[in-house]
């Protein structure tokens, strides 16, 4: 298991890359905890469509699960943050547990991921989806144009930009 460590706000984080089985689960729980704020499928997904979408995708993606930190181990899954590959751009998905939201914990991600990354990430967020639209105007992003803009606003991160 591929772990880091992260200060934020007087604690430590723990930050583990997404690549083993435990870790693609530990992502299906996050997805499902905070499905209601994606710009595409919101419905519950299973094990099985997890692992099937891990093998597809795997090779298009690289991601982190973030992780409360004590007595040297990862303790209780915090959120994730995962870019993927389409139509060569990168597109960026985060999510908190809802019993860390508000916390600034979203910020974290956002931010860790892209320093992670290190190129430009691309993000689509929903109109009514106040809490993402308020961290990506916050932080580093652009918004452009975007081909459903009645229903979705997009941003490119300035970080990892030429
Ligand atoms: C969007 C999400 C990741 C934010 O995570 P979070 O840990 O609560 O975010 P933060 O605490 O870092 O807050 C970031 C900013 O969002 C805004 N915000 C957070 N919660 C908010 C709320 N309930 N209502 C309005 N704005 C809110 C604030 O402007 C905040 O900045 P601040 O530091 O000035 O207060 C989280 O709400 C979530 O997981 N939602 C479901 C999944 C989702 O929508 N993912 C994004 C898809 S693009």
């Amino acid at each position: 298991m591929s772990i880091s460590l992260v200060r934020w706000r007087g604690s430590t984080v723990a930050v583990v890359k997404i690549e083993s089985a435990a870790s693609v689960e530990a992502l299906r729980k996050l997805r499902n905890q905070t499905s209601a704020g994606f710009s595409s499928f919101n419905g519950h997904i299973s094990a099985d469509d997890q692992k099937r979408w891990w093998e597809e995708m795997r090779h298009r993606i690289r991601g982190w699960t973030y992780w409360t930190y004590a007595e040297s181990v990862p303790l209780a899954p915090i959120g994730f943050g995962l870019v993927r590959e389409e139509d060569g751009r990168w597109w960026n998905s985060i999510g908190v547990s809802p019993d860390f939201q508000g916390r600034g914990f979203g910020s974290l991600i956002t931010h860790d991921v892209l320093v992670r990354f290190g190129g430009v990430v691309f993000a689509a967020v929903r109109l009514d989806n106040a809490p993402a639209l308020l961290m990506h105007h916050k932080f580093d992003w652009e918004e452009i144009d975007g081909p459903e803009p009645e229903r979705l606003r997009y941003f490119r991160s300035n970080t990892g930009a030429a």
